[in-house]
C-alpha cells in the first residue's frame, strides 16, 4: 500500500479510515474521495480531497491514472434503512458503483477492499454462530447489494487476479461519525440521547440482539487485512468479523452502571426492525481469527465507557 485512494471518505468508516491510513501511510499517500463539496474539515486540511461520484467510471479511472493509485478502499455505498427508500439508487449507487471501482482495479493493478456486512445474510441464515460459509439470501435490497458485491469481488479475483478483500461488518458505533441511514444507528444515538436528555426513544425492540463493533477494531481489521499475505487467505469476500453481540435493552443497562438516571423508552420502527429481524444474531468469525488473526479490543463494557468519554468531551 503505498498509494491509497478512499471513497466515501466522508461517510460512517470513511472518515475514521482515511486519517488512520494518511497517520499510518503519509498524508500525501492517502486520497480522500466523496460526493459532498468538500468543508474545511479535519479530513481535507489533513490531505488531498476529490470529488467523485462512484457511478462516473473515467473520473475515477482518471484520478488511480493520475496518482499511481495502487489500493482501493472502496466504502462509497448507502446503508440499509436508506436504502429501502430508494432501492433502485441504491442498486446504482452500491453495484455500478463497486463495478466502475472492480474495473479500474483490474486495469491498473489495485488492490481492493470492498466493506461487506450482516446484511449480506438473511431469515433462513442460521442466526447464532452464522457460519463462514452459509446459507445467503438476503431480503433487503441493501444485503442484496452487499452478497453481490461479494460475488462480484471473488468474480474479479478468480477471473482477473484482482486482489480483493472485504469483511462482514456487524453494526459499527463511532464517537467521531454519526452513521446515515442504517439499521443499527440506534447504537450511536443512544450515546447523544444520554449525555443531553438522559432518556432515549429506541426504533428496534428491547431484546433485537445483532453483532456490533466499536470503529477503532473495525479500522485495524480493515488496514490488517488488506496487509495480510495473499498466500494465507482462503476466504476473500467476506469475513465475517465481530466483537460483541447485544440488545438495545442490554446496552441501556451498560449505560445505566455510568448514567443512572439515565432511561429508555421503545417507539419502534417496522421498517428497520423488519431489517433488524432478517440479520443474524452472532456470527461465527473463527476463519477470520485463523487466516488473518483477527483479533478485536473492544467489548461491551469497555466500548461504552470510551464512548461516553469521548462524547462527553465534545
Ligand atoms: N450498519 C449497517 C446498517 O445498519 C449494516 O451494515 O445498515
Amino acid at each position: 500500500m503505498k498509494k491509497i485512494l478512499v471513497t466515501g471518505a466522508t461517510g460512517q468508516i470513511g472518515l475514521e479510515l482515511t486519517i488512520a491510513l494518511r497517520n499510518k501511510y503519509g498524508a500525501e499517500n492517502v486520497l480522500a474521495a466523496g460526493h459532498k463539496r468538500p468543508a474545511l474539515t479535519e479530513l481535507t486540511q489533513s490531505g488531498p480531497y476529490y470529488r467523485l461520484d462512484v457511478r462516473d467510471a473515467s473520473a475515477l479511472h482518471q484520478i488511480v491514472e493520475t496518482h499511481n493509485v495502487d489500493t482501493i478502499f472502496h466504502l462509497a455505498s448507502l446503508l440499509s434503512a436508506v436504502a429501502e427508500q430508494n432501492p433502485q439508487q441504491a442498486w446504482d449507487v452500491n453495484i455500478n458503483g463497486l463495478i466502475n471501482v472492480l474495473e479500474t482495479s483490474r486495469t491498473h493493478q489495485c488492490a481492493l477492499f470492498f466493506p461487506s456486512s450482516i446484511a449480506a445474510f438473511g431469515p433462513k441464515t442460521p442466526p447464532l454462530d452464522t457460519p463462514q460459509d452459509t446459507i445467503q439470501r438476503p431480503t433487503t435490497i441493501y444485503g442484496i447489494t452487499k452478497v453481490s458485491g461479494e460475488l462480484l469481488c471473488n468474480y474479479y479475483h478468480h477471473r482477473f487476479g484482482v486482489d480483493a478483500r472485504g469483511l462482514r461488518y456487524p453494526g459499527l458505533i463511532s464517537s467521531k461519525t454519526l452513521p446515515g441511514g442504517g439499521t443499527t444507528d440506534y447504537a450511536v444515538d443512544i450515546f447523544y440521547a444520554a449525555i443531553k436528555a438522559q432518556h432515549y426513544e429506541c426504533f428496534l425492540r428491547a431484546d433485537t440482539q445483532l453483532d456490533m463493533m466499536y470503529m477503532p477494531d473495525a479500522i485495524d481489521a480493515a488496514i490488517h487485512l488488506m496487509s495480510a499475505d495473499s498466500k494465507q487467505l482462503t476466504h476473500r469476500n467476506a469475513f465475517n468479523v465481530t466483537a460483541m453481540s447485544f440488545t438495545p435493552h442490554q446496552l441501556a443497562t451498560e449505560i445505566q452502571k455510568h448514567i443512572p438516571q439515565f432511561t429508555i423508552a421503545y417507539n419502534v420502527d417496522p421498517l428497520r426492525q423488519a431489517i433488524a429481524d432478517s440479520w443474524p444474531r452472532h456470527m461465527n468469525d473463527s476463519a477470520a481469527k485463523a487466516e488473518w488473526g483477527w483479533q478485536a479490543q473492544f467489548d461491551l463494557p469497555a466500548m461504552v465507557e470510551d464512548m461516553l468519554e469521548k462524547i462527553t468531551l465534545k
